[in-house]
């Protein structure tokens, strides 16, 4: 029997910088990675910390290098990679082992590894990982699935790397299964959203007021010193700083305006809507990303789809106002989602505790996470963060402030479709009788769905086609 603890899998970006984390924190760490000229380069990286690394060339010698009941962490591209491993792995461990995935799985597929594993003496843990290389590398958030047994294996060692927020490390036990990585799905709906917010209010400030890049990230420099604070807006700070060095302009003038997007916002868009919910500010990211690889039709149009001539956009502090109006629904929408995924699979989530482990480590942390954990952990009417009594009073501060803007932007022609469809979810939630009934009208009309009628209760038809 072996002496590491864990062992790792794949020694990429993210995989390394774990890995040197665990051996950072005196953990012996097993390594190996599918290419096996990998491992001598990142030794040599690993300078003294190598002493805590056990490498193996060979699955069967990386397997005989751990301790037993076996941890096993892949770090390797998420889909049929990691099918291949676990049959790869399957027949060299045994009863109590434990694998784990630590990339950006589709939790469906969390699901039936889970299922396809049960009976075996395996385990299977869907791990979200988030903070980017830094993070893996000094203090990652983790938001693990799986198993009361796997989190007992997993629990120190998770702990010890972990980013911390006052002493509090960035880690939970979410719930079984496919919980882990639907967490982390929604984490990322939610960064998209945020990332989306900060660049519309970016484009009102550039293609709006004019202002130069370098200008825009003064101001949102300033903003991170207050309840804007957050690691997004610091980065964003820092990046409309920085001058390309070959032509003095400012960097991010010199980039392609088409984002990518690997999947995870996508899939927290599509999971809401399968759950009966609807994420819109998230799906107002998504879109735009999807939206921004049309470059070359948007070339065109913008001289064949006129506009407005333009208007007057709010002032600083509006923005600043209706910036954070927006993320508190990104992050109510987020965080219902979660409650519904919960309840539909019957997770038990904490969503105080996930919202406490988003404090530090991951891409969304924020000073507003902190609020929201405080919220969470007391009542909320109706499963709804909006109607917490600290957050409907921060609302009803900044909303007026996100109206304005809206207004201003769709008046110069200028688009925020997460700004908008978030006062959209916020205006639509207000409304004691809404329009629905026309719908059900409609609905009944052709196609004889029924509907219920206020004055009685089952349901009931029209007398629409009479003569
Ligand atoms: C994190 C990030 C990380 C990754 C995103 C990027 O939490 O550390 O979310 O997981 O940067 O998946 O996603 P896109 O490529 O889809 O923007």
């Amino acid at each position: 029997m072996g002496e590491a603890r864990i062992g790792i899998y794949g020694l990429g970006t993210m995989g390394s910088a774990l890995a040197l984390n665990l051996a950072e924190k005196g953990i012996r760490t097993a390594v190996t990675n599918q290419e096996p000229e990998w491992i001598a380069p990142f030794l040599t990286e690993a300078g003294p910390l190598a002493a805590n690394l056990v490498p193996s060339e060979t699955l069967e010698d990386f397997v005989a290098s751990l301790a037993t009941p076996r941890t096993i962490l892949f770090m390797i591209p998420s889909g049929t990679p990691v099918d291949a491993m676990i049959e790869r792995l399957r027949p060299l461990l045994g009863e109590g082992d434990t694998l784990i995935d630590g990339g950006n799985a589709d939790f469906n597929d969390t699901r039936r590894r889970v299922a396809d594993l049960e009976g075996t003496g395996l385990h299977f843990v869907g791990m979200g990982v988030s903070g980017g290389e830094e993070g893996a590398r000094h203090g990652p958030s983790m938001m693990v699935g799986g198993t009361d047994h796997s989190w007992t294996q997993l629990q120190p060692m998770a702990e010890a790397i972990a980013a911390k927020f006052n002493g509090d490390p960035c880690v939970a036990h979410v719930g079984p299964d496919g919980a882990g990585h639907f967490v982390k799905t929604v984490h990322n709906g939610i960064e998209y959203a945020d990332m989306q917010i900060i660049a519309e209010v970016y484009g009102l400030l550039r293609d709006g007021a004019g202002w130069d890049a370098a200008r825009i990230g003064a101001l949102f420099g300033e903003w991170r010193k207050g309840p804007l604070d957050s690691f997004l807006v610091e980065i964003t700070a820092e990046v409309l700083g920085v001058t390309d060095p070959e032509t003095g302009r400012p960097m991010v003038d010199l980039i392609l305006d088409t984002a990518g997007q690997k999947g995870t916002g996508r899939w927290t868009v599509i999971e809401a809507l399968k759950l009966g919910q609807s994420a819109t500010a998230i799906e107002g990211a998504v879109a735009a990303r999807s939206w921004s690889s049309e470059k070359a039709a948007r070339g065109v149009a913008s001289g064949m789809l006129p506009g407005p001539d333009g208007a007057e956009l709010p002032d600083e502090a509006t923005l600043e106002a209706a910036m954070l109006a927006a993320r508190i629904l990104t992050h109510a929408q987020g965080f219902r989602v979660l409650a519904a995924a919960s309840e539909e699979f019957g997770w038990s989530l904490d969503l105080a505790r996930i919202a406490e482990i988003w404090r530090a480590g991951c891409i969304i942390r924020s000073a507003l996470l902190d609020d929201l954990a405080g919220a969470l952990r007391g009542e909320m009417p109706e499963g709804h963060l909006i109607l917490t009594p600290a957050f409907r009073a921060k609302l009803a501060e900044t909303i007026p402030a996100l109206r304005t803007t809206v207004i201003a932007a769709m008046q110069a022609g200028l688009p925020v479709p997460s700004l908008a469809s978030a006062l959209g979810w916020y205006d639509a939630m207000r409304q004691a009788t809404g329009t629905a009934n026309l719908v059900q009208a409609q609905r009944d009309f052709f196609g004889a769905h029924g509907f219920v009628r206020t004055d009685r209760p089952g349901a009931t038809h029209g007398p629409w086609h009479k003569g």
